[in-house]
């Protein structure tokens, strides 16, 4: 097994996980310090590219963005997103996570789970591909956010679909937009980690859009928290530049050859 899978499965119940996504090599170096997983979220459609949704990101896009993440954070556990319509059977999704992890040389695919999946990632876990899920909110399939496991049927199915995952092979699932009570149920339902994003702190890590809480991206649902305003700051800086070379403040002598 990979040292660092091996490493973040011992994590479960001794110390919380912590997980960032990444989309460039400088962002990577910084929070490769503080991170055990990177993630390469197909979120850079909304993020970076402006899309609508993650539909329409493909796979040359991700792998892109996934090698300048690992030139900058070389030892962490990388996981890249497989983009949607890369893993429609078996045999294309073993094709694409192939190329993935050879061309960006990441440590595993995530894939996000419809509830009929399950044997697509078998086939990458048999392939010795490592796989994490992600089930809740999966922005792939569903067109409308809406939080998933706050009635007791859902709960039932939510509780249902984590253990075919882990029965699959997955190493880990991230939970998206999962009521407090599910989350809790699954946490303690299934013996590999669950990765919370807006399911509450019974997860065994979390996991945010660095852009969001850098406050970069302009969204600020209720479960991210802004740790910083970098568009203020952004827009600061560049007011200060145009204003200073319409003055003929910049550039100074120092700054001339
Ligand atoms: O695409 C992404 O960034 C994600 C995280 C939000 C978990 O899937």
């Amino acid at each position: 097994m990979n040292k660092k899978i091996y490493k973040l499965l011992k994590k479960k119940n001794n110390s919380k996980i912590i997980c960032l996504t990444a989309y460039s090599s400088q962002t990577a170096e910084i929070i490769s310090k503080y991170c055990d997983i990177i993630l390469v979220g197909d979120s850079m459609a909304n993020v970076l590219y402006g899309m609508k949704n993650t539909h329409k990101i493909d796979l040359n896009t991700m792998i892109n963005h996934s090698k300048a993440v690992r030139l900058g954070a070389k030892n962490s556990l990388l996981v890249v997103d497989m983009p949607k319509n890369s893993y429609k059977n078996e045999k294309i999704a073993k094709k694409n996570a192939k190329i993935i992890i050879k061309q960006t040389k990441c440590d595993a695919v995530k894939i996000e789970s419809n509830q009929k999946n399950f044997s697509i990632i078998k086939s990458l876990v048999n392939a010795g591909i490592n796989v994490m899920g992600h089930i809740g909110y999966t922005p792939q399939f569903k067109s409308r956010f809406k939080v998933e496991g706050l009635k007791f049927k859902e709960q039932k199915k939510l509780i249902k679909e984590a253990k075919l995952i882990e029965k699959a092979g997955a190493f880990s699932i991230v939970l998206e937009c999962i009521a407090k009570k599910t989350s809790e149920k699954i946490t303690n339902s299934i013996k590999i980690p669950t990765i919370g994003i807006g399911s509450s702190s019974s997860c065994d890590g979390q996991i945010l859009v660095t852009d969001d809480i850098l406050g970069l991206s302009g969204f600020y649902p209720k479960f991210v928290k802004r740790y910083a305003n970098l568009k203020k700051i952004i827009e600061k800086a560049v007011k200060k530049y145009s204003q200073e070379v319409k003055k003929g403040k910049f550039p100074k002598k120092k700054n001339s050859f």
